[in-house]
C-alpha cells in the first residue's frame, strides 16, 4: 500500500493506471475509519484493480463554529485499517495543495441542496461538490462509493456527476450500524456514555415511523410531530430537522408514498448525527 500526498504524483499514478487498463475504484472519507467505511472498502476492492482511499478533512465544506478543528484524526490507525481492507493507495492532500492562494472555483447544484443540511449547513454541499470534484480529477476513479448515510450528499453528488458530464458511476452502500442501531460515524466519538444512549433515539424514530406507516398512518406532518415529541424527552437532544421527503427531489411530501424517505439531524450535546431510512417496506 501506498501513501501519496501530492496531488500530481496521484494523478501520474491514475493515467498510468488508466492506460493500462486498470479499473480504479474509489472511496473518498474524512478519515478516522469505522465499519461503515471498511463495507465501502470492500465493495471497492470488488469492483476496481486499483482501490485508491482518500482522506482529507474538507474545510470547505464545514461552516463557521462547526467542528473543522475537532474533527477526530488518526492516521496511523486508518493507515492499518486501509492496509487490511486492501486499499492500494491512500491519498492524502495538503489543504494548502487543494486550496492555494488564489483559489477561486466552486461547484454549486441548486434545488436538492435547497431542503434539511442544504438549509441548516449553508454552503456545505457547495465545500462537498468542489472537493468531491477535484478528487474525481486527480484520482480518475470509474466507480466511488459512498454510505448511504449521508443521503442529501449522495443524491447532491450523482446530480453533480451527471451534469458535469463526470465519466464515474456513483454508488451509495447500506448505513452501517451498531449492533443496537445507532448508525456509524466518526463523530460517535464525541458522545458520553449517556450520550451514546440518548443518540438510540435517532434510529429509534426511524422503526418508531415504520411502525406507524405499516399501521395505516401516512400524514407526515403526524408523524413527524410524534417522533419530534419522543425526541425531545431526550434530555441532551435539540432537532435540526426531522422531514420526509421524495427520495429524488428531495422536497418535503404531505403523505408518505413509496418514494419516501424520513430523514433525521439532531444535536445530542454538541454532536450532531444523522439518519435515514425509507419508510414502506418494499417486497420484490
Ligand atoms: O462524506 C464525507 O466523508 C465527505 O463529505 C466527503 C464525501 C469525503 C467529502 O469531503
Amino acid at each position: 500500500m501506498d501513501i501519496i500526498r501530492s496531488v500530481s504524483e496521484m494523478q501520474q499514478r491514475a493515467t498510468s493506471a488508466r492506460v493500462a487498463g486498470k479499473i480504479i475504484s474509489f472511496v473518498p472519507t474524512m478519515g478516522f475509519l469505522h465499519q461503515g467505511h471498511l463495507s465501502l472498502l470492500e465493495a471497492g476492492r470488488k469492483r476496481g484493480d486499483l482501490l485508491v482511499l482518500s482522506i482529507f478533512v474538507n474545510p470547505t465544506q464545514f461552516g463557521q463554529g462547526e467542528d473543522f478543528e475537532d474533527y477526530p484524526r488518526d492516521l496511523q490507525q486508518d493507515s492499518q485499517l486501509a492496509q487490511e481492507a486492501g486499499v492500494d493507495i491512500i491519498f492524502i492532500p495538503e489543504a494548502a495543495e487543494m486550496y492555494p492562494t488564489g483559489y477561486a472555483t466552486y461547484i454549486d447544484v441548486e434545488g436538492i441542496t435547497d431542503n434539511l443540511c442544504g438549509s441548516s449547513r449553508p454552503g456545505h454541499f457547495r465545500g462537498v461538490c468542489t472537493v468531491v470534484s477535484k478528487l474525481f480529477n486527480i484520482v480518475q476513479p470509474q466507480v466511488a462509493i459512498f454510505g448511504n448515510k449521508d443521503f442529501q450528499q449522495l443524491a447532491v453528488i450523482k446530480r453533480m456527476t451527471l451534469d458535469m458530464n463526470i465519466q464515474v458511476e456513483v454508488l451509495g452502500l447500506p448505513i452501517f450500524r451498531e449492533s443496537d442501531g445507532l448508525a456509524m460515524s466518526s463523530r460517535n466519538v464525541y458522545l458520553t456514555p449517556e450520550q451514546r444512549s440518548q443518540a438510540l433515539v435517532l434510529s429509534q424514530s426511524l422503526a418508531r415511523a415504520k411502525q406507524l406507516v405499516s399501521a395505516g398512518k401516512t400524514d407526515c406532518a403526524a408523524i413527524i410531530s410524534q417522533l419530534t415529541n419522543d425526541i425531545n424527552k431526550k434530555p441532551d437532544a435539540r432537532i435540526d430537522y426531522v422531514q420526509i421527503c421524495h427520495q429524488k427531489t428531495l422536497a418535503d411530501q404531505d403523505d408518505v408514498d413509496v418514494d419516501s424517505v424520513l430523514l433525521l439531524a439532531v444535536y445530542i450535546g454538541k454532536t450532531r448525527l444523522i439518519d435515514n431510512g425509507f419508510l414502506v417496506i418494499k417486497h420484490d
